[in-house]
């Protein structure tokens, strides 16, 4: 097994390749910061998300599930503090007006043009997109693409108390685009201008607090395992008070070993009851909840995992490329755990020249797609390529179809990581393919 690290050009090559990722708009010379997800990416994503949402909803009594709309109402984003603080520090070159972070570069010198100290001072600039809703471009249309998703669950927080009387402690959840101007989108879809998150509002009475976070920091670090993400490149960052958001009483930043270094795969924040108060004095309806033991009303406090789901998926690629060496040829593949890969068995006549084995292998092959959906037929190149190009987007299981399998009602089923094949009868292939 080689050791090399798998650099951030080798996912990237390897994704527009083999249709994971495009870069948006790419025909017209791109969009920065926006990316386009193909065939085996919409599919690993979605098995990222699906996951992510049995884990999380399906597999739990206490979550409800909302898709709010991605355009709300400004004033979500006034009494939720983002317009006026949900900025970064910009700054210009004053010879070449290249526009950077502050935090990102150097200042000294300009990293575009190379001219020195040609940097004023920073201001700051507020990363929502502005648009206007309806036909009148003025300031009462003004509305936001929403920069997370959690304010779409706030908002609906009374509407499924009303609908559901859960009790405390209980979560609300969504999935969804989430768009920040980013001012240097980077690192391939790492940082982004349109992203998607994964969020739950976990509404807690206070004084519980601290062991229900600590049951999160648990339920996550489950959940990342599930990932095939290793231990070893995940880590816990107690955020301190001054970099902390400014509606946050804790927060821990679960970072992961990315190919461009340890960064923030997501967040875990105790968010008080920062966010309800506001809708309740903004809006004039009372948020309050009442237990049905009787016990006094309350705002609740929330508790909020926040994951974004690129940079899961780019920890999820990070973890599985593996290169190794088979009969002496360098390889290259994704060791993805089963319930992740794309294409679950590609399935194959040895030739694709003889058509009674091209028969029979498309009655595997229907067999096969019925029960699992994700299924390839794979007939290009000899069975060598075939099996090079599976293991390229971690496809764990090879199907073949051969002579003898005419006799014997078998096939071969080849294995990704081991390389290794096996004889097995088609009554037992469904349920040989399952994990
Ligand atoms: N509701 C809380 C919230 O949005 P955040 O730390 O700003 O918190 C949560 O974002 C997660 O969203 C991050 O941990 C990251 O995974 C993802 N994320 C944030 N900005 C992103 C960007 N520009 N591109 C891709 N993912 C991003």
């Amino acid at each position: 097994m080689s050791d090399k690290k798998v650099s951030l050009d080798d996912i990237v090559s390897l994704c527009k390749r083999r249709g994971f990722i495009y870069q948006g708009s790419e025909v017209y010379g791109g969009l920065a910061g926006t990316w386009d997800y193909g065939p085996l990416g919409l599919t690993l994503k979605r098995n990222i998300m699906n996951l992510w949402w049995k884990t999380f909803v399906d597999d739990r009594e206490d979550m409800y599930g909302v898709d709010a709309a991605i355009l709300m109402n400004q004033k979500v984003w006034q009494a939720s503090g983002h317009v006026d603080t949900f900025t970064d520090p910009l700054v210009e070159c004053s010879e070449c007006k290249s526009r950077f972070r502050e935090d990102q570069i150097d200042t000294a010198k300009c990293p575009t043009c190379g001219t020195a100290d040609s940097f004023a001072e920073a201001r700051q600039f507020n990363m929502m997109f502005k648009t206007n809703v309806g036909p009148v471009d003025d300031e009462s249309s003004v509305s936001y693409l929403r920069p997370e998703t959690a304010q779409g669950i706030f908002t609906n927080f009374k509407n499924v108390v009303d609908s559901f009387y859960p009790d405390l402690p209980f979560g609300i959840a969504q999935q969804g685009k989430a768009f920040r101007n980013e001012i240097s989108p980077r690192d391939f879809v790492f940082r982004s201008r349109e992203f998607e998150q994964m969020e739950i509002e976990y509404f807690i009475d206070p004084k519980d607090w601290e062991k229900i976070f600590e049951t999160w920091v648990n339920d996550i670090e489950a959940f990342l395992e599930q990932l095939g993400l290793p231990k070893t490149s995940v880590h816990k960052l107690e955020v301190p008070n001054e970099d902390r958001a400014h509606y946050s009483k804790r927060t821990i930043d679960f970072e992961f070993d990315f190919p461009i270094g340890r960064k923030e795969l997501l967040g875990l924040a105790y968010r008080t009851d920062f966010d309800l108060m506001n809708i309740q004095n903004n809006s004039g309806k009372s948020m309050d909840y009442r237990p049905k033991d009787g016990s006094p009303a309350l705002v609740p406090h929330v508790i909020e995992p926040s994951f974004g789901v690129e940079r899961t998926l780019m920890a999820v690629l990070t973890s599985a490329y593996t290169q190794d060496e088979v009969n002496g040829e360098e390889r290259s593949y994704l060791k993805l755990p089963v319930h992740l890969a794309p294409v679950r068995v590609a399935v194959s006549p040895l030739l694709k020249n003889k058509p009674e084995l091209v028969a029979k292998a498309r009655e595997v092959y229907a067999m096969l797609k019925k029960e699992y959906g994700n299924v390839m037929w794979d007939d290009n190149g000899n069975i060598g390529k075939r099996y090079r190009r599976q293991d390229e987007i971690g496809t764990p299981y090879c199907v073949v179809v051969d002579f003898d399998s005419l006799e014997d009602d078998s096939v071969t089923v080849r294995h990704r990581d081991t390389t290794k094949q096996e004889r097995v009868k088609l009554a037992e292939l469904v349920a040989r393919v399952k994990e």
